[in-house]
């Protein structure tokens, strides 16, 4: 048996959903430059979906139903009600989407045609629950979805409870179409697992939400900014970052796992850090993890990924940090319901080996000789 700690490298799964190949990002063969510069979140959630870009009418009929779906059912409000204000916001967005399934009647319904339905409710209502639990933990009410919003500033409206600005939509619906998919990443692969056991598309997105929470995963944003908060400003930025290299720690938001020449992602998030510091006035973050960049990368040849620049860019949005990672489950999910329906069109149970290496032939001793 030959162990691949980590399975590096392995090919687990065909998929025509997203390629990482020659350090280029494709979703359903779109580069994801072109779709960053181009695409809004719902075309690409229908690109991830339906295998090819909406047309005008399709586009407006999901936008339709996202927009019908994002209301809440009264037992998940009344659960984030219930929930502690200072609960970790991860696992409340993992216990409510587990909550979901109880009131949706077809939750348990396999056929293709309801979990497409399922897959446009998961998306419609994550934004809904991280939003309402960030009011409410702050002793303000949730606001409703506005009708017929996209899903960007339906999120940052719910969240402030005022319109946002255009340059906020646009920037966190980037952000959004930048997040949508990655391959066989660890939730997406937990996404596929729990479900390749036919187990229901709620238990799928809640194992990847699960997986995600991790700092070497989705919560890697989050220490991000916690990591430039410590910090505290650019000139402390060199001392700190040095100290962590020598000290052989991790710097958050650094390498990856598939790019070693870089993440093709973390450019546009850059270019929309320095356009946000620009606009609020505060270059600060900006400035800081530039700075960061180029001592990681100087000494330790290390790239930036998704989550380095993500972390300036919602601070600058006003986000608070512990939502990071929310925002990443709320485009993920377009992603992991893709996998997912993916996984069931052409399903065999995920089930690899372990070689054994604990110790072999014990004798078992009653309990009274046990010392
Ligand atoms: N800071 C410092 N060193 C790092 C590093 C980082 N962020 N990421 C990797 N390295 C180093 C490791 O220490 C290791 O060095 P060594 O061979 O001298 O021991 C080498 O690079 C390989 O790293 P490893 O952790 O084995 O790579 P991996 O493929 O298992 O892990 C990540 C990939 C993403 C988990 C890893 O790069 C990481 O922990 N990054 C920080 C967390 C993060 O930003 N996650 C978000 C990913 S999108």
């Amino acid at each position: 048996m030959t162990v691949t700690k980590g399975l590096e490298g392995i090919v687990a799964a065909s998929s025509s959903i997203s390629s990482i190949i020659d350090g280029v990002l494709t979703y359903r063969g779109y580069n994801i430059d072109d779709l960053a510069e181009n695409a809004g979140f719902e075309e690409v959630a229908y690109l991830l979906w339906y295998g090819k870009l909406p047309n005008a009418r399709e586009l407006a009929d999901l936008k339709r139903q996202l927009s019908d779906n994002a209301p809440l059912p009264e037992m998940v409000m009344q659960i984030l009600r219930s929930t502690p204000r200072d609960a970790n916001a991860m696992a409340v967005l993992r216990t409510a989407v587990s909550a979901l399934a109880l009131t949706d009647p077809e939750a348990n319904d396999m056929s293709e045609a309801a979990n497409f339905r399922k897959a446009i409710r998961l998306q419609a209502k994550l934004p809904t629950i991280v939003a309402a639990f960030a009011r409410l933990r702050e002793g303000n009410e949730p606001v409703a979805p506005k009708d017929g919003a996209t899903i960007a500033h339906n999120f940052l409206y719910m969240l402030t409870g005022k319109e946002p600005e255009r340059i906020a939509v646009e920037a966190f619906d980037k952000a959004l179409v930048l997040h949508a998919d990655h391959e066989l990443n660890a939730s997406t692969f937990a996404a596929r697992v729990t479900v390749a056991t036919l187990s229901d598309i709620y238990s799928g997105v809640v194992s990847a939400i699960a997986a995600l929470k991790g700092p070497l995963h989705g919560g890697a944003n989050e220490a991000v900014m916690a990591m430039l908060e410590e910090i505290g400003s650019e000139q402390e930025v060199e001392a700190y970052i040095r100290k962590k290299m020598d000290n052989r720690e991790k710097i958050m938001g650094f390498g990856h796992r598939v790019y070693k020449n870089g993440d093709p992602r973390a450019k546009h998030l850059q270019k929309m850090s320095r356009e946000l510091g620009k606009i609020t006035g505060n270059m600060k973050w900006y400035n800081m993890s530039v700075h960061i960049e180029e001592l990681v990368t100087g000494t330790k040849g290390l790239k930036p990924n998704v989550d380095f620049y993500s972390a300036s860019v919602y601070t600058s949005l006003g986000i608070p940090k512990d939502l990071f990672t929310p925002i990443f489950a709320i485009s993920r999910v377009s992603g992991w319901t893709a996998h997912i329906l993916e996984q069931y069109a052409d399903n065999r149970l995920i089930r690899p080996r372990a070689e054994y290496v604990g110790p072999s032939h014990q004798k078992y001793i009653p309990l009274d000789r046990r010392a």
